[in-house]
């Protein structure tokens, strides 16, 4: 890995060239950039951008590469923010926004809003990550996501770069999903992101497993909710240093309510949950598990043995030996349940 400046930026902005990405995707594939670089604040991505490094090259912005498949070597420009920071902005007797930095790490965030007792994100504990994705990917967990928080989102407009701010509204937030994954893809950064929290509110702790795991302790606080969210975290998925992984390779398919009740009539033990209107949410996990999956091993990648949804990188896996394993795993599923599982995780070719 070599340092170097580019000439028309600050001298502390690096620019790594041929640089190993192991350490910046949680699947631990072992692929190089031809270009790494970080950022400390917008005023150096707006340089960046107008840099003839970024207009001569293709670029991909990442997070914490924790929902990222990296088949190739990628031969472009590789982005990672370190704009950090966390303040409130606003604040009444019951709410407060806060305004987060997009390179801030998403449970440091978290667990700032807990040790503060300010409601909303405590569900999200433990997701890996850092702010700057929670839009884009509307993350979530154990019945809330990031929509649910998410007042605005700051961005600087990769094509000129102009900053722009967005409301919750305009974000067309959905299941993992935003206008920044669709419409918008690759047009803009997200630099910052304002949460508006409570004060003394009541922790949702309606989801499954998290009503089951709060009953082991003495009271329903802010802090005990991310407790039990971590610790069912940690009794079902892997340790991305441990077992490379990137969470849930697969979206939970959403079903009609015709599909459903076939379904239903065919395996009565299913879970599942409502997801609005006449639709159904199938735990994609739940197939997988059906179709005989779960905790099988093919060479050196796996099916997570706690959580069928989570594929694993047993060590030295490249990105085609998780992609096999992934069509393996969804030609069962379409057999058995003729639905076809979307990936989650973003596959960056190069
Ligand atoms: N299930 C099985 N077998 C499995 C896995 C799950 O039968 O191997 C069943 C469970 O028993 C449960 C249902 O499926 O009845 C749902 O399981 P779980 O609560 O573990 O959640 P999930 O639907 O598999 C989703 C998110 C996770 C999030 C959890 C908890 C997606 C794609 N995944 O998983 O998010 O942590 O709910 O809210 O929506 C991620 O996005 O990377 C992620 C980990």
């Amino acid at each position: 890995m070599k340092s170097k400046t580019i000439s028309h930026t600050k001298s502390y902005m690096n620019t790594f060239e041929n640089y190993s990405l192991l350490n910046n995707n949680t699947f631990g594939i072992d692929v190089q950039a031809n270009y790494f670089i970080e950022y400390d604040s917008v005023e150096e991505l707006q340089q960046l951008l107008r840099s003839d490094l970024l207009r001569e090259n293709k670029m991909f912005h990442i997070g914490g590469g924790s929902n990222l498949l990296f088949i190739n070597d990628y031969q472009g420009v590789i982005l990672h923010s370190r704009i950090k920071g966390i303040e409130a902005v606003e604040g009444t007797r019951t709410k407060v926004v806060l305004r987060a930095g997009a390179g801030v790490v998403w449970d440091d965030f978290v667990a700032f809003c807990a040790g503060k007792n300010y409601g909303g994100v405590e569900n999200m504990s433990g997701i890996p990550g850092e702010v700057g994705a929670s839009p884009v990917q509307n993350i979530g967990a154990y019945g809330v996501e990031a929509k649910d928080v998410i007042v605005k989102v700051e961005c600087v407009r990769v094509s000129n770069g102009e900053e722009c701010v967005f409301t919750a509204e305009q974000c067309k937030f959905g299941y993992r999903d935003s206008i920044f994954k669709r419409d918008w893809k690759g047009q803009y950064i997200v630099t910052a992101v304002y949460f508006q929290l409570t004060k003394n509110g009541v922790p949702n702790v309606n989801y499954g497993s998290l009503s089951e795991e709060i009953k082991q302790y003495p009271e329903v606080t802010i802090s005990n909710v991310r407790n039990a969210v971590l610790a069912i975290r940690k009794r079902k998925l892997p340790e991305p240093k441990v077992l490379g992984n990137a969470g849930s390779f697969f979206l939970n398919p959403v079903v009609s309510a015709k599909k459903f009740e076939e379904m239903r009539a065919k395996w009565p033990d299913m879970p599942y949950f409502n997801a609005g209107g006449k639709q159904y949410k199938v735990p994609a996990g739940w197939m997988i598990e059906q179709c005989g999956w779960k905790g099988k091993s093919v060479g050196n990648v796996a099916v997570h043995g706690n959580q069928a949804l989570v594929l694993i990188n047993k060590g030295g896996a490249n990105g085609l030996d998780i992609i096999n394993l992934s069509d393996s795993i969804r030609q069962s599923v379409r057999d058995k349940f003729g639905i076809d599982l979307v990936p989650e995780v973003n596959i960056v070719f190069g």
